[in-house]
């Protein structure tokens, strides 16, 4: 697929013989790392229950187990290995057992020759653009019983009617695009999830449509980028248009993950000021808040971009909340550099910031970048960047004590049994006392104490 050339579509079909070969075996799904692969893993569950697995209590009972896997990080993929290692005793136990390892990590030859030469334990191993293949890959190796590698490098497609087991009846992860062509130095996304390509807008809207009949009451629109949408369907704005879209729906609360400052346009920003069931909360990634450092990552931005943006919105959305990705100690990165980061993160007092050491990555340009900085440097840096992030955040969370917000109830709160957890419009993590509340209702909660990443309150009652 070249730029602007469309992504093949196809429609999923489960075969009658596929759809009975789980029948009295369970399974268990692990996942790592971001949204698109738990928004993948439902699949991979839809897909299992369709073939009649049911899912296990406990995974080490699972007769088949699965590693939904991320690679954006080193050390997200040493941890992966040594769990890998892990299930060796397992499989020594019960040979017939059947391990699975998915995701980005099975789309790096490295990682790949290494499970096969280190990992015998592992039987199948497919990456990101072939989940509709699953069910055969599985029926295959259950019938021959003979180690399955099934990875493709084609650019992508898009497989519609994939079934899903949502995580939650109320809240929903919906793709619309995937893959991204952004080609950040750093990021190994790109070549794990390929080229850029849009869902149909109508397709998004009936799944959209779909939750809301079924009780839905929020969604979260997922891409890399997806402030890209609808570039490879030759759309003008897509997004824009997607999002005004999925607001007509009527549907309760809508959000987006992950927006890129470099395509965000006026018209998007307006949309999202006109319709109130677009949440009022935007994780903008910016990276880094150095010029010189942003031009090496190949973000496409500078800083006052980056600021111009901010004030848009803040003036259009005053009530705006805003979260970012930031990556200290990129090569070569000097002191100066680094404190324009903390100039960055003052001006714009992000409520919460995702912030990372940087990691070499094979096959990026950045990994063939002399990588000077020490690692007690880069240590030290995030250390004083999370620093200041807090600071921020724990003064934004102090200004709602005593207003009332509007939650999203998950249900009950996992630390503690008589109190209820959700998320607020603005999508802070608010743990509350009720009565009786269930997941999926909407409730007023007044907010008493802020903590440093969430805020403690009590639901009024009516
Ligand atoms: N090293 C460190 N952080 C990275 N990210 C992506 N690639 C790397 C890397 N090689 C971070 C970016 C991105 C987030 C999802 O992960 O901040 O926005
Ligand atoms: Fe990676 Fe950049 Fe694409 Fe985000 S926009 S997935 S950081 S290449």
């Amino acid at each position: 697929m070249t730029r602007n050339q469309q992504a093949e579509v196809s429609e999923f079909l489960m075969t009658p013989e596929m759809s009975v070969i789980g029948k009295g075996k369970t399974f268990a799904i692990r996942t790592y790392g971001c949204q698109a692969n738990v928004r993948d893993s439902e699949t991979l569950s839809g897909l299992l229950k369709s073939m009649s697995f049911t899912e296990a209590e406990e995974e080490k009972d699972a007769d088949v187990i699965l590693f939904n896997t991320c690679a954006i990080r080193k050390n997200a993929e040493e941890h992966v290995l040594g769990e890998v290692g892990n299930l060796k005793p397992l499989k020594k136990k019960d040979p017939e057992k059947i391990f699975v390892l998915c995701g980005c990590m099975a789309q790096e030859e490295g990682i790949v020759d290494t499970l096969l030469k280190k990992y015998p334990q592992v039987d199948i191993i497919f990456g990101t653009h072939n989940l509709d293949r699953f069910p055969e890959l599985l029926a295959d190796f259950m019938h021959r019983r003979q180690r399955i590698v099934d990875v493709e490098s084609i650019e992508g497609r898009i497989t519609e009617g994939l079934p899903v087991s949502r995580t939650h009846r109320h809240k929903a992860y919906v793709n619309i695009m995937y893959g991204c062509d952004k080609f950040c130095t750093y990021c190994i996304v790109p070549y794990t999830r390929g080229k850029e390509r849009s869902r149909k807008m109508e397709h998004i809207l009936e799944e959209i449509r779909e939750f809301k009949a079924s009780g839905g009451k929020e969604v979260t629109l997922l891409g890399q980028n997806v402030n890209a949408y609808g570039k490879d369907l030759q759309m003008q704005d897509g997004f824009t248009q997607l999002l005004e879209q999925c607001a007509l729906t009527g549907i309760d609360r809508i959000r987006f993950y992950t927006s890129h400052p470099r395509d965000y346009t006026s018209s998007t920003i307006d949309v999202m000021a006109k319709y109130d069931n677009i949440m009022n909360s935007l994780h903008l990634p910016v990276q880094s808040g150095s010029d010189e450092i942003l031009k090496k990552m190949n973000r496409g931005y500078t800083s006052s971009r980056y600021f111009d943006l901010y004030d848009e919105i803040k003036a259009k959305i005053p009530q705006m909340t805003f979260t970012t990705d930031i990556i200290v100690g990129f090569p070569q990165e000097t002191e100066e550099q680094f404190e324009d980061t903390l100039k960055l993160a003052d001006y714009c007092k992000f409520d919460a910031a995702f912030t990372f050491i940087y990691s070499p990555r094979e096959g990026t340009p950045a990994a063939a970048m002399l990588d000077n900085i020490p690692a007690e440097v880069k240590k030290e840096r995030l250390e004083r960047l999370n620093e200041r992030i807090g600071m921020y955040a724990r003064q934004k969370n102090e200004e709602y004590v005593g207003k009332t917000v509007e939650v999203l109830c998950d249900g009950i709160s996992k630390k503690n049994d008589h109190v209820y957890a959700g998320y607020s419009a603005d999508n802070k993590l608010v743990n509350f006392t009720a009565n009786q509340v269930y997941a999926g209702d909407l409730v007023k909660v007044k907010i008493t104490e802020a903590r440093s990443y969430s805020l403690n309150g009590e639901m009024e009652e009516n």
